[in-house]
Formats: structure tokens, sequence, C-alpha cells
């Protein structure tokens, strides 16, 4: 490969963001200036979604406001819940989740207005309804019957209890919570550089997040959550995961969950998001998943010195909390609309097509012959 290419853009700054940064002096990942583990102990998801789209934290009276815009956005509309009882139930819930912000689009009245004051309404909506239609999905493939979504319940309460038909206690609520806020935002990751990718065509919201969702599906991204808990359950007992991480190593094999483009001395969100994983098990009377996580963690940095990713405790987290596997990225989805739409109105603030240039490996010039002489 020629020095001047840089595959992947390796080290690439390509813009300037106002929403996110890793900051190396306090070993953190900030939102608009603000370490995340600290807003997960001070804040709800709600107020970090207020916070990534609008740039401040709210007051009591924003607040409010905020809340009562996302559940009053929360129902469906007939046609997209018929839509989505007609999806095949072994569909996985990622392409569900594309397909359902796509029908979004050909429904919001906005869809191509890409002022800022529309896009914060279209994120409200997406918000909203998200959650809405992946319970849906969930209970429908279950062969349950829909749960509607209740306005007297948190984001996270609700998306409980619509999957659930009911709310957990509150220090599961929290876990749940807290690994929303860590999800939040990641500055250029790959799904947030392909909503920015598409909006710099000036294309519209529900288009860049339709194509993030894409994105963030693979296992090399978001995809790495469920990835984690498979490599867990193949494990299953703490004594078999010496041997079976050792022999994957041996293997060459990646192990999902672990290393970051951006994070090489481990991510910053771990710490908080593996305290969270400790409580759930303790809750829940499960240690096998965390003597596991422990094991597989010891050997990854013994040998390879490579730290786990945030998809690593959220994983098992989300498997003791009674979600089924292929659920774990559209929860990531749920969370990450907000730090998406937030790049996606700063990429129209201040849009500049994006366009890189590659280097030509291919024939050099031909003539072309016709069709007998070939
Ligand atoms: N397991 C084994 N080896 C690894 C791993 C891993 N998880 N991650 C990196 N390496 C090795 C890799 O094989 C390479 O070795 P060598 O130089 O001998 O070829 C070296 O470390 C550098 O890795 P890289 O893949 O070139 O680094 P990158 O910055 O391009 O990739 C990554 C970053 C996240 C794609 C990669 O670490 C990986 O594939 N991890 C597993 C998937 C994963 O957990 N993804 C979630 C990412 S963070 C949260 C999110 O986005 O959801």
């Amino acid at each position: 490969m020629s020095e001047d290419v840089k595959k992947g853009l390796l080290g690439i700054v390509v813009d300037e963001t106002e929403v996110s940064k890793v900051m190396p002096e306090i070993n953190s990942l900030t939102y608009r200036g603000y370490a995340a583990q600290d807003l997960c102990a001070r804040c709800n998801f709600e107020e970090v979604a207020y916070l990534i789209l609008n740039g401040d934290l709210p007051n009591k009276k924003q607040l409010k406001k905020f809340e009562k815009q996302e559940k009053n956005e929360r129902t469906l509309s007939k046609n997209l819940i018929s839509i989505l009882k007609q999806m095949p139930k072994k569909a996985h819930p990622m392409d569900v989740a594309r397909t359902a912000v796509s029908v979004m689009g050909l429904e919001d009245k906005q869809t191509s207005d890409n002022s800022q004051k529309a896009n914060l309404n279209k994120t409200m909506r997406i918000l909203a309804k998200m959650p809405t239609a992946l319970a849906l999905f969930y209970r429908l493939r279950n062969g349950k019957k829909m749960i509607s979504p209740k306005k007297k319940l948190s984001f996270a309460e609700n998306f409980f209890y619509m999957c659930f038909g009911k709310v957990p206690n509150k220090d599961i609520v929290k876990a749940f919570d807290v690994s929303l806020i860590l999800y939040a935002e990641h500055s250029f990751n790959v799904s947030t550089f392909t909503a920015r990718t598409i909006t710099s065509s000036l294309s519209d919201i529900h288009g860049a997040i339709t194509g993030a969702i894409a994105s963030l599906k693979g296992p090399l991204h978001g995809g790495a959550n469920e990835e984690v808990m498979q490599m867990m359950k193949k494990i299953k007992k703490p004594e078999r995961a010496l041997k079976w991480i050792n022999k994957a190593l041996d293997n060459k094999q990646v192990i999902m969950g672990f290393g970051h483009r951006v994070y090489k001395n481990g991510d910053s969100r771990v710490p908080t998001m593996r305290e969270y994983f400790k409580k759930v098990s303790k809750i829940k009377k499960d240690k096998t998943f965390e003597k596991i996580y422990d094991i597989v963690e010891k050997v990854m940095i013994e040998r390879k010195n490579i730290h786990p990713n945030v998809d690593y405790p959220t994983g098992p987290t989300y498997h003791l909390m009674g979600f089924d596997t292929d659920f774990f990225t559209p929860i990531f989805v749920l969370s990450r609309i907000t730090g998406w739409s937030a790049h996606i109105m700063e990429q129209h603030a201040a849009n500049k097509l994006i366009r890189p240039l590659a280097k030509y490996k291919g024939s050099q010039h031909r003539k072309v012959l016709s069709l007998n002489y070939r």
C-alpha cells in the first residue's frame, strides 16, 4: 500500500466538532465538555440527550418541556404498526430499526426541511418512536400483543415496560440508563461519519439515520455487543474461559468487545459500565458472566495488551436484564440517535460535501473492441 493512501482514514482529521471529545487529561470521553462518567452519576438519559442535542444541560423547566415532547411523540402511526406486523419474524431487529426510521421519513411532514428547528423536531420524533417500534417487534416475534407506551414512565422505564410488561427495580433501570448515556455519542465513529457523509450531500435526517443504523450493525462497530454475548454463551462456564480465549488467540481470532481505533490504553467508558454490570449480576444472583468477563479480559491484556471497549460490559448486562441478544445493538441505536442527530445538525450548519479521493490501481487505458472481437 503506498504511503499516501490513508486506508480506513487512520489518523485523518476531516472536520471540526463541538459535540464530544476524548480528553486524555481527564481520561474521559466528554459530551459538550462534561465527562461521560460524571453525567452517568448525576443525570438521567433524557438530560444527556438534551445536552447533546442542544449544547448545554437543561434546567428544570427545559427538561420538563423536553420530556413532555418526547412522551407526546411515542405513539406510532397505524401504517407503521401494520408494516412492523408484516416484517419477517426472523428479521434482525437492526434491519427492522433501519426500515422503521425509513418509514418514519415517508410519514414525516418535515422530511425535506433541513433547518435546525425542523431537524430538532424530527429527532424528537425518531427518538421517541424508535423504542415503541422495537418493543413492538420484540413482542410480535415472541407471539405477544403490543404494549402501548406509558407517559408517566421515563425513557428507560418505558422501554422495559413496552418489552416485558413491567418495569424492573430501580437499580436495573439505572444500569440501563447508564448504558444509554455511555452509548449516546462518540465523535467521528463509523456510523456518525456515515450520517455526516449522507448529510453532506444535503440529504435529510431520516436518510442519514437509516444509513447510520446500517453502519452501526456491523460487528466491528455496534454489532460487537451482540458478538460479545455470543462469545460468552459459547464459553458458557468460567472454568472453560481460560482455554477458550487462549485457543482463540492462538488461532489469531479477533475477540469482540476488545480494541478501539481511538483508545489504545482502555476505553474510558468501561469502568463505569463494568460497575453497573457487577451490580446487575449481583441483583440477578448470577456471577457466571462476570467470572468469564474477568478471565477473558486478563488474558487479552496479558497476551495482547488490548483492553475492552464499552461493548464488552454492555453485552452481558443486557443479557442479564432479559433482552434477546439480537436486541443489544438496537438498544445502542435508541441512544446514539442523539449523537447522530447532533452531528447531522452540525454538518448542515457548516456543510462541505464529503468526497475523498482514491488511488487508482486498475488497468491503464484500453480500447473497447466490438463484441465479435472480444
Ligand atoms: N482481538 C484480537 N486482536 C485485535 C483486536 C481484537 N479485538 N483488536 C485489535 N487487534 C489487533 C489486530 O489484529 C491488529 O494486529 P496486527 O497489527 O498484528 O495485525 C492490531 O491489534 C491493531 O488492530 P486494528 O484492527 O488494525 O485496529 P483498528 O483501529 O483498525 O481497529 C477495531 C479497531 C475496533 C475495529 C478492532 O480493535 C476490532 O476489530 N475489535 C473487535 C470489534 C469491536 O469490539 N468493536 C467495537 C468497537 S468500540 C465500540 C463501538 O464502536 O461499538
